[in-house]
């Protein structure tokens, strides 16, 4: 038979310690400024409450959500917005904040989509980064923890639209007795 399990792989504690430092970066290289942080939904929403409330920067916040269309549960390259911005972009200090970098696809899109905008500045804060598996030269600015392949769910990532709520970040196997 074939099940899943699954093994801590960041505690909550560590989630909070690295959560805290990057905030203090962001703090620091944006001091003076106002941030328009944009949080890629679903799986940035745990992330981007935690890290919006950590800042010591006046913020406000959106989000925005793509898709990506083909086979398998990998990005085709075929990205698509399907939750656009409710705010204005132009002349403002953006900060994408997205919980995993894979292939790089969702974020490059999302990124060129809102620099049509015309944006002050743009940063990408990215909790995971899966810098292994990228198809395109994407690199975030802020990243919280880098990890090499095996699918992780928690701290707002899913399997199949389950464990997005866990407080800790979890590596899931598949086990054949
Ligand atoms: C995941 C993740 C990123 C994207 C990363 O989103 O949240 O947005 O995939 O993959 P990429 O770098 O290969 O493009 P997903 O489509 O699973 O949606 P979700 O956030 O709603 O879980």
């Amino acid at each position: 038979m074939t099940g899943l399990s699954k093994e801590i792989l960041i505690p909550r504690s560590e989630i909070s310690r690295r959560v805290q430092e990057l905030a203090d970066q962001i703090s620091r290289e944006c001091a003076g400024e106002e941030i328009l942080a944009i949080g890629v939904l679903k799986g940035a929403f745990i992330f981007m409450s935690d890290l919006v409330r950590a800042m010591a920067v006046p913020c406000q916040t959106d989000f925005i959500r793509a898709a990506s269309y083909g086979a398998g549960s990998e990005s085709s390259g075929n990205v698509v917005i399907t939750k656009d911005l409710e705010l204005a972009v132009e002349g403002r200090n953006i900060l994408i904040v997205e919980d995993i970098v894979d292939t790089g696809l969702t974020l490059q899109h999302i990124v060129d989509h809102i620099k049509r905008r015309n944006p002050k500045s743009i940063k990408v804060c990215a909790f995971l980064d899966k810098r292994k598996r990228r198809k395109v030269p994407f690199e975030a600015d802020y990243v919280g923890f880098s990890m090499d392949d095996g699918f992780v769910v928690g701290y707002g990532l899913d399997f199949n639209e389950q464990y997005r709520f866990l407080p800790d970040v979890y590596v899931i196997r598949t086990d054949v007795d």
